[in-house]
């Protein structure tokens, strides 16, 4: 059992112990190390100011996946087995790279404040289009930037500079620091159970799902850490570490999806990126869906099984996991358990999870070749901002009727919620603009919104209306939602 962190810096193994293991790793960066390229402003995932490359081993084990994420709201404790690169440690071999050229030569930096975080992000477009071979344009830029804020250049001439970089004279993170130095020691960082106590916390980094289902049912009131996107930004807010944590960083063969009989399996480790990509072709609905989650720094982060067990009536993934029929496999240090997520939510924030289990996996089924998925998000802005409503859709419609619907709702009470109501009025009705005028109407009568900063009461029952109007809209549209 080893009793310190130990993760890679711009090529350089670090072993950390003691109290600096709980510290966010901006301050560990900043402090401790000196590397004050990296900045914080908001501290809550939001600006980018604080984007450096986490590398992780990918699936194969043999290489490392670098991608652009908030170093603000990860703490040190989560590090452990992964290789960060700073903006110090991208230019290390010349005076400036080719991004932060393109910066230069476009005049994209003024006070430069925002400036390092730009260069990680724009240098994370740049792996992403090498190893995809895609051109990076405006509307690439523009995406890959959404988590970035400058208050004072102005966006025009960092998006020019951006779509300016010469990518042929781009050098990947992985030939600055070659695999072959850093994949051996990752390996076997990994593969090791931790264990930190101090006078104050206490952490754990099991290497299995069962050893870490094991420590939870051995401390009360454990909290996992996963991605930490959630729970980084409560932690910074507060000004507070839970006293027992478990970090998922290390458990084995969690970062993979496993597709078997139309069916995915996700591990506790994938990340919302990893689904989006995986989905592109599948259900390039619920991949289109992501382009309005957070940020790509947070998407790069942040887990699907966090964003379900974070467990809030406006995350985005669960009512498309709800209409899907998806289902969670928990378990415990023994054994493994099947609970359908319409059932998982028992009230806000209340779980069918026991003291002595976690989330495993999620089983999603996709949709069928005859069926249609369609998703809406209503939020007070379009990019960056959490979901005041949502909505999910998965009817078969055969020759102008409806066969079959699933509906979930989400904003609209203390969990997501299934519209059984409308989906008994929907199963066998015409496709008539009066149908989804009922449907609108059943779904209003049958739910009890709250007013709060995101929404008032009359708002979200006028949503749950007229989204029925707008589905009834676009499935008028030629565009393939499957
Ligand atoms: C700037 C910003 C923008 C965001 N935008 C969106 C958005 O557009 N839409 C949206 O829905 N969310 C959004 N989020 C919230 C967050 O990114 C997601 O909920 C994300 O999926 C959380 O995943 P994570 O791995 O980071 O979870 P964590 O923060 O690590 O954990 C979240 C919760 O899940 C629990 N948990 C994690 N793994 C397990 C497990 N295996 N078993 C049991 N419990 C577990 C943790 O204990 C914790 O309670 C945003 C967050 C930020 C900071
Ligand atoms: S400091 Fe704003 S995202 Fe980290
Ligand atoms: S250059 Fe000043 S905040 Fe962006």
């Amino acid at each position: 059992m080893r009793d310190f962190v130990s993760f890679f810096v711009n090529g350089k193994q670090v072993n950390v112990s003691g109290a600096a293991v709980f510290k966010p790793l901006t301050e560990y960066l900043r402090e401790d190390m000196r590397l004050v390229g990296t900045k914080v402003v908001c501290a809550e995932g939001d600006c980018g100011a604080c984007t450096i490359f986490e590398g992780r081993l990918d699936s194969s084990q043999n290489k490392i996946d670098y991608k652009p994420i908030n170093a603000c709201i990860k703490y040190v404790m989560q590090m452990d087995g992964c290789h960060v690169v700073t903006v110090e440690g991208v230019s290390f071999e010349e005076p400036l790279n080719a991004v932060q050229k393109a910066m230069v030569d476009g005049h994209g930096a003024q006070c430069g404040f925002c400036t390092p975080g730009f260069i990680m992000a724009m240098s994370g477009l740049c792996e992403k289009a090498l190893s995809c071979k895609t051109k990076i344009d405006s509307q690439s830029s523009k995406e890959a930037l959404t988590g970035n804020l400058c208050r004072c250049t102005g966006y025009e001439s960092i998006i020019s500079s951006t779509c300016a970089i010469n990518t042929a004279e781009y050098k990947p993170v992985a030939t600055l620091y070659p695999d072959k130095n850093i994949v051996p020691e990752l390996k076997k960082i990994s593969g090791q159970q931790v264990e930190i106590k101090t006078n104050k916390y206490h952490t754990f980094l099991p290497t299995t799902v069962e050893e870490l289902a094991s420590v939870k049912e051995q401390n009360k009131g454990l909290r996992i850490i996963s991605g930490g996107t959630d729970l980084g930004v409560v932690m910074n807010k507060m000004e507070w570490v839970p006293e027992i944590t478990a970090c998922t960083a290390n458990l084995s063969d969690a970062r993979s999806i496993i597709e078997k009989d139309n069916k995915l399996i996700i591990g506790p480790n994938v990340t919302l990126a990893q689904v989006e990509d995986y989905l592109k072709d599948k259900c390039p609905e619920f991949s289109k869906l992501f382009e309005l989650f957070g940020s790509p720094q947070i998407r790069y982060a942040g887990t699907l099984v966090g964003n379900i067990a974070n467990a809030s009536p406006i995350a985005d993934t669960p009512p498309f996991l709800f209409v899907m029929d998806a289902e969670l496999e928990l378990a415990n240090k023994s054994k493994r358990r099947m609970v359908p997520i319409t059932k998982f939510y028992k009230g806000y924030k209340d779980l069918d999870l026991n003291q002595d289990e976690v989330i495993a996996a999620v089983h999603l089924p996709l949709p069928a070749k005859d069926e249609t998925v369609r998703l809406y998000k209503v939020s007070r802005r379009i990019h960056l901002d959490i979901s005041s409503f949502t909505a999910a859709f998965r009817l078969k419609i055969n020759q102008g009727k409806i066969e079959q619907a699933a509906v979930a709702l989400g904003g609209v009470g203390p969990v997501v919620i299934r519209a059984t109501e409308v989906e008994k009025f929907l199963t066998g009705a015409p496709l008539t603009r009066d149908t989804f005028k009922k449907a609108g109407e059943i779904a209003a009568a049958n739910i009890k919104p709250i007013s709060d900063v995101r929404g008032s009461l009359d708002f979200r029952l006028r949503l749950s209306e007229n989204i029925f109007q707008k589905l009834f809209f676009d499935l008028g549209k030629k565009e393939v939602c499957r």
